[in-house]
């Protein structure tokens, strides 16, 4: 029992439906950690790993079928269905909550009912938010802790009358008396429910255990509904690194990157520049929570607490950062185990050892043609391990953005990096970013771009077209000069035999440079008809193995591949209909414009 009515009652009407054997309310201490890790490993759901090679770590082997977020099981369910818009599933509220009180009635039974308060953002920070998860999970327990900050301390900031999120979580699975729970109880695909109930402020997930479908604070919370609360109170809540860029004269320069999921945002977040003297600290690497401050400047907070890393592909050359951040204290979800006790996955940066036990829990060797961990395999870190973590990362006033990156996987057309003439076309610019489809992706449409505006697709709480709106409205709340500038960046464009044209990872700090002159006034730039370009020049390349052809290329603009992306982005917005905000066709019409004239 806490003081918050509100919370109690809400805890006891979901008891009542869920009855789970037992409620517990988390405090978030240390010795509950322990305690609750102790328990996950005497039922065998997670292998503690040596302690020799990763003191603190702990890995869990999910269910085959519950490895992801599952975007077709996702609803946004608005009291209107126009309100979810075209790039949301909308299920009539009444209807889905009909359904899903059926499957939530005794699912809980031969459980524990954990009731974990939590806040995104510093505690207490104005910037904050709070919100409780309920949930029959341990494994998410030990997650949200290391994601979000949980317990007592938030319930204080609650207090008697505080506002909460709602957010209800099952793994689906009752314990019939005496059944011998499952390593990873979850529901099949078609009883998983990932729901969102925006003008109630709350959440219902149903069936799954895996990341963003359980771990309620992150993608449902943090910008599903907060992306609905942002719109209502003046703000952003954007999927979005943060970082912390300094100049060898120490000045610095916050910048958010909004990129969508697998394009190197953790990398980015965390990188290593290659320019003599610069330096990137980490805030953030997924989410931004931005809001004006009295200045008229835009401050982020990253709502987080931990990083929730993809682990293939992550390595000593391609994050170090992320690798030293992990040597302790994680969580690994469906990676390889090693013989002796430590994790192993595709492109860790070195071979695999003969044997292995892969991420289903079978013998593997390395003549074998499966992979050993899954491609979507997870680290769960809290972020104050991470070497470069930025001294004010949980500054409770947020930091200044002076630059916000957009970017994709844009094999031709998108140069290197481009900056939008003003604020309005930066929006524009954020609109049509997307990525190419490639084999990577179950799709017919391979070689076409999937347009992902601001990397919010999947997240976005509300109308697509309203969320583009609700941008170019912030941006008429304070003077120009306050807003941040707005740049389009394409670490992936490749040559006609598919080769990259630039190396990417450190060395995209040569364009953070550029950035950060052109923010400060300086960087060299020219107009063309797609916004300001670095001139031949603006680009430090000084000690980069890169030709003076490749560079042009990679800041060239082809006219016919620019027209068809004209084409292309008429047809999407045909999908706004009456929602396409005047100022995006008539930014779409000037760029027509500026291709003809
Ligand atoms: C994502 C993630 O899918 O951050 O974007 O997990
Ligand atoms: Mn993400």
């Amino acid at each position: 029992m806490v003081s918050n009515k509100k919370l109690n009652d809400w805890v006891n009407e979901v008891a009542q439906l869920c009855k789970p054997d037992s409620i517990y309310w988390c405090d978030g201490s240390q010795e509950e950690n322990d305690r609750l890790t102790q328990e996950v490993i005497k039922s065998g759901a997670a292998t503690p790993l040596n302690p020799e090679k990763r003191p603190g770590c702990l890995l869990f082997r999910s269910h085959p079928s519950d490895v992801a977020r599952v975007e077709d099981r996702t609803f946004i369910s608005s009291v209107k269905e126009e309100d979810a818009g075209p790039t949301n599933n909308w299920v009539d509220p009444k209807e889905l909550k009909a359904t899903m009180t059926k499957l939530y009635d005794g699912c809980m039974k031969g459980r524990t009912l954990y009731v974990i308060p939590f806040s995104m953002g510093p505690i207490g920070s104005p910037i904050s938010k709070i919100g409780v998860e309920i949930t029959d999970s341990i494994y998410v327990v030990l997650n949200m802790r290391i994601m979000t900050r949980i317990g007592k301390t938030v319930l204080d900031v609650l207090g008697s009358d505080g506002e909460f999120v709602k957010c209800l979580h099952s793994v689906g699975a009752p314990l019939e008396k005496g059944e011998q729970d499952s390593s990873w109880p979850c529901a099949p695909m078609e009883q998983k429910y990932i729901s969102h109930f925006p003008e109630e402020r709350t959440i219902w997930s149903y069936g799954s255990g895996y990341g963003g479908n359980a771990l309620l604070g992150k993608k449902c919370f943090a910008l599903r509904i907060a992306s609905a609360q942002a719109r209502d109170e003046g703000w952003l809540a954007e999927h979005m690194l943060i970082l912390r860029l300094t100049d060898p004269q120490g000045n610095k320069t916050y910048v958010a990157g909004a990129f969508p999921s697998a394009c190197g945002k953790t990398n980015l977040a965390m990188l290593i520049p290659t320019i003599p003297g610069w330096k990137v600290e980490t805030i953030g690497d997924d989410i931004a929570w931005m809001k004006f401050g009295d200045d008229g400047r835009l401050y982020a907070i990253n709502p987080e607490a931990g990083f929730f890393g993809v682990a293939p592909g992550t390595s000593m050359d391609s994050n170090p950062n992320a690798m030293h951040s992990i040597e302790k204290n994680t969580i690994f979800t469906n990676t390889a185990l090693t013989d002796d006790g430590d994790v192993w996955w595709e492109d860790i940066g070195h071979d695999a050892p003969d044997h292995l036990i892969d991420w289903k829990g079978n013998d593997w060797s390395s003549s074998s043609s499966e992979k050993a961990a899954h491609p979507n395999a997870r680290f769960t870190v809290p972020a104050s391990q991470c070497p470069v973590i930025s001294d004010d990362w949980e500054d409770p006033a947020g930091v200044p953005i002076s630059a916000i990156l957009i970017g994709g996987r844009r094999p031709n057309t998108i140069p290197l990096v481009h900056e939008s003439f003003d604020w309005n076309h930066g929006i524009f610019m954020g609109s049509i970013m997307g990525s190419e489809i490639t084999a990577a992706t179950i799709s017919d449409n391979i070689g076409q771009v999937r347009r992902d505006p601001f990397a919010m697709l999947p997240f976005i709480g509300y109308h697509v077209g309203d969320y583009l709106q609700h941008w170019l409205d912030v941006g008429t709340k304070t003077t120009p000069e306050k807003l941040p500038k707005i740049f389009y960046v394409n670490w992936f464009r490749k040559d006609e035999e598919g080769n990259w044209l630039w190396p990417g990872f450190g060395e995209n700090s040569r364009v953070l440079k550029w950035v950060a002159e052109r923010v400060s006034g300086g960087g060299k730039a020219e107009k063309t008809p797609i916004g300001y370009m670095p001139t031949k020049d603006a680009i430090d390349i000084e000690g980069l193995d890169i030709n003076t052809d490749t560079m042009q290329e990679l800041l060239s603009i082809d006219k016919e591949m620019w027209q068809k992306e004209i084409k292309s982005i008429h047809e999407d917005y045909k999908k706004y209909g009456d929602k396409l905000p005047a100022e995006l066709k008539k930014q779409l019409g000037d760029l027509q414009k500026r291709f003809e004239g």
